[in-house]
């Protein structure tokens, strides 16, 4: 019975559940199609076990992981959610009072992390179109270099977030041999990169082999749906998966049994990941087109999200999208004052923002 439901009525669960909590959510980049109903399956399945610890090696996933990637299942680190792997990468690598180099309109997740470990961090301006200076980042490493600085790591958000820009292949490569002749940790966050096309983005995971420094996030809150249940993985080469699992000892067990075999099943479910990616690439269109329409300035994204100039009043129009029950994110905290970041949504949600977005501008005489 459970199964048929799962099975034949997945879509309008989904639907009637999201619709019936009146608020529409566009600012935290969450994947609002939900999982795959095979992963929801997998949950049904695993509730009675739930009185037993997970199996505590993750073997199953990370051989999974490993296929995918072609590498080794030691290559692989399992976190709850990615946000742990970035501060358990900082808390496992840094040196005391050591520099970790960052771009500024990126994910904060990075310089927290830093703080926390009572690094010093390094924000480096991103260039004119949005995207991440790596020839800054380089630029700015060197001159801490030569004042005796020690760089630990350097953080690129590959497609960054808020503004799902891209760096090129050429870029990455620049930045691995950078940080392989002085010896700095790369830090790639890789966490909107199943949403980018293949033919305009380099994932970093291609150069993994080529320098044992490399750390690439990835996570299956976004993509796949799974945002409430908190499953991300690393891959890097296993001396330095080894130096993480020395500050994990007393947290076993970080990922739940329910993310455990969510991860696994939307891992195999290829229809599921097809059927993502076309869908949000439509919805994307449909998106920029209306902002267009609306003569309304926005940035082009690889990603699930986008960044949108609103201008000297992008306060006033969050709080009256939040009056009429949509949430967008103001990216003031991304240091982007002027700019919102919206989820791209279904069709129904996009429409909705669309027509406030309108409604507001007709008030306001323009934006
Ligand atoms: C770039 C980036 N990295 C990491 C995370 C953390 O994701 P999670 O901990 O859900 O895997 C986020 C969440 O928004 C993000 O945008």
């Amino acid at each position: 019975m459970f199964k048929y439901f799962f099975k034949k009525d997945f879509k309008r669960f989904f639907t009637e559940e999201n619709s019936s909590n009146k608020c529409i959510r566009l600012s935290l980049s969450e994947n609002l199609w939900g999982p795959s109903s095979k992963a929801l399956y997998a949950i049904y399945k695993e509730l009675k076990h739930v009185n037993l610890y997970p199996e505590n090696s993750y073997q199953k996933l990370k051989d999974l992981i490993a296929t995918k990637y072609n590498l080794s299942a030691d290559q692989i680190f399992l976190g709850n959610g990615s946000a742990e792997l970035i501060m358990l990468s900082a808390l496992a690598l840094f040196k005391t009072e050591s520099v970790g180099i960052t771009s500024t309109n990126t994910f904060v997740g990075f310089k927290f992390s830093i703080a926390n470990i009572r690094g010093l961090c390094f924000e480096i301006p991103m260039s004119n179109n949005f995207t991440i200076d790596t020839k800054m980042l380089i630029l700015e490493a060197k001159k801490l270099i030569e004042r005796n600085f020690y760089i630990s790591a350097i953080y690129v958000c590959n497609p960054n977030n808020p503004t799902g820009t891209v760096i090129s292949e050429n870029s990455i490569k620049t930045l691995i041999d950078f940080g392989k002749k002085h010896n700095i940790y790369l830090i790639f966050d890789e966490a909107y990169m199943e949403y980018a096309s293949r033919d305009r983005t380099t994932t970093a995971i291609k150069f993994i082999n080529y320098y044992n420094k490399i750390l690439i996030l990835r996570t299956f809150s976004k993509f796949y749906g799974l945002a409430g249940l908190r499953c991300g993985y690393l891959l890097s080469n296993k001396e330095v998966i080894q130096q993480l699992k020395r500050f994990q000892q007393n947290v076993v067990f970080n990922v739940n049994r329910f993310a455990y075999v969510a991860a696994f099943n939307s891992l195999l479910d290829r229809r599921y990941a097809i059927r993502t990616y076309n869908k949000n690439l439509k919805m994307k269109k449909i998106l920029m087109c209306g902002l267009k329409k609306l003569s309304i300035e926005y940035v082009n994204s690889e990603t699930n999200f986008i960044l949108i100039k609103i201008g000297k009043n992008y306060l006033d129009l969050y709080e009256f999208l939040t009056e009429h029950k949509v949430h967008v994110m103001p990216c003031d905290k991304f240091g982007l004052k002027e700019y919102i970041r919206v989820s791209v949504g279904r069709k129904q949600d996009i429409k909705h923002f669309l027509s406030l977005l309108k409604q507001y501008k007709q008030k306001m005489g323009n934006i």
